[in-house]
């Protein structure tokens, strides 16, 4: 009955304490393709992308004092998923249409532009059992 709205996976964040190890654990012992280390200051963290045939993995390490994954990090010392992204074609349509579902948006409702320069939103993981959600216009 309803249309689809959610897309390809873009993308699966993981928080983790150690970039470098992480790196290396995704580059030896799975043998997947990583990037350099993207220090992304806005965003508070700094970004190694795993690029996979089919999505992405984005390896995720607290940058600076106030970055948005610190507490996450002492809640799971280890690292962990820190959210899952799906891609919508209208991301103004996507909300308003989960908004009216009864899901909350974070922040002030309003996309910002994420870490790939495209309009993002998270939704409350409360909303998605217990996912922290986050829709990009493709
Ligand atoms: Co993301």
């Amino acid at each position: 009955m309803s249309k689809n709205m959610i897309g390809r996976l873009n993308h699966v964040a993981i928080a983790v304490p150690n970039l470098t190890a992480a790196s290396e654990l995704y580059r030896q012992t799975l043998g997947a393709e990583v990037s350099e280390p993207v220090p992304q200051p806005a965003h508070g963290v700094t970004v190694v992308f795993v690029a996979l045939p089919n999505t992405k993995i984005e390896l995720l390490e607290p940058l600076g004092e106030k970055s948005p994954i610190a507490a996450f990090l002492e809640r799971n010392a280890t690292g962990g998923i820190h959210h899952i992204c799906y891609e919508v074609d209208n991301i103004i349509a996507a909300r308003d249409r989960l908004k009216a579902a009864g899901a909350r948006v974070l922040g002030d409702g309003e996309p910002k532009i994420g870490a790939h320069g495209k309009p993002v939103l998270f939704l409350h993981p409360k909303d998605f059992n217990g996912t922290l959600v986050e829709i990009e216009e493709a």
